[in-house]
């Protein structure tokens, strides 16, 4: 028997790491907030980044989403450069990402702004196909409801499903963000500071939610202020001061590293 697997290698030619950041520097004005930063995530892995207030962190997620560009270095996705590209375009490529203030529909539903994030794959057909109600679509929107209360479920919030999203405390408007950001299922999630003001159960559900995506393949890459919930959480951690990589590691590496303990962990 001969096992010719050519769609496998097509691919194993093409990509490259689910994110890979190359040599990014970010200055505004004056200040320069992120210093020649290069990291990798692959497909699978929880990449935990760690840093004081004003490190680059949240900076550093606009240049991957595409919110801002950088001064200079770039940007990969599955080994393509898209340095340039919208972040529409990068979200259509599977980036997904939480903000550390929640960004939702207050006025709408927690189950609409889960719908919502799915929107973009559209019913086909424009207003022919809703007046029609095309097979096709109906079966599409059907699908996104299925996926939307199979997400809800898991992140806890399905006896919520009707409630304006405004109206949440600030933990479950996180989880309801966590909902939106991977029912479209990401390749590439980017998490900013998602357990600050959670619950110690919310925070459990969270970390099982994160766990679950990694075995699914997706890459994670963690901005978290709880110390221990990132060593918990991820594979190997990124440490930034004063936006240059201070260290990089295993938990159990970053939390026996001399200069870090002196930094940051106290
Ligand atoms: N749009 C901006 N204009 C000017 N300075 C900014 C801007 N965004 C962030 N900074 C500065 O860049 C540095 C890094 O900020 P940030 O990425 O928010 O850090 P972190 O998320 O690690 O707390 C800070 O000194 C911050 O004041
Ligand atoms: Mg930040």
């Amino acid at each position: 028997m001969v096992a010719t697997r050519p769609g496998r290698d097509a691919v194993a030619a093409t990509a490259g790491p689910a994110l890979e950041v190359r040599g990014v520097t970010k200055r505004f004005g004056g200040l320069t907030a992120i210093r020649e930063v290069s990291l990798r995530v692959e497909a699978g892995e929880v990449r935990g980044l760690i840093g004081p207030n004003g490190a680059g962190k949240t900076t550093l997620f606009d240049i991957i989403s595409g919110l801002t560009p950088p001064t200079s270095g770039t940007v990969h996705l599955d080994g393509s450069d898209v340095t340039r590209q919208m972040p529409e375009r990068r979200a259509r490529s599977g980036v997904r990402r939480t903000f550390q203030r929640t960004q939702l529909y207050g006025r709408l539903s927690v189950e609409d702004n889960v719908l919502a994030s799915m929107e973009w794959r559209g019913g086909g057909g424009g207003l022919v196909a809703d007046l029609v109600a095309a097979p096709s679509r109906r079966r599409r929107e059907a699908e996104r409801r299925e996926r939307a209360t199979a997400v809800l479920e898991a992140c806890g919030l399905a006896d919520l499903r009707h409630r304006p999203a405004g109206s949440l405390p600030i933990g479950q408007a996180r989880l309801v963000e966590l909902a939106r950001a991977i029912a479209d299922r990401p390749r590439l999630l980017l998490l900013d500071e998602p357990t600050s003001g959670l619950s110690a159960q919310e925070t459990e559900r969270f970390g099982e939610q994160i766990q679950r995506l990694r075995s699914d393949g997706v890459a994670v890459l963690l901005v978290e202020h709880d110390v221990g919930f990132v060593m918990g959480q991820s594979d190997r951690v990124v440490v930034l001061n004063l936006g240059a990589v201070l260290a990089e590691g295993t938990p159990d590496e970053i939390q026996a590293h001399p200069e870090v303990r002196a930094a940051y962990l106290g």
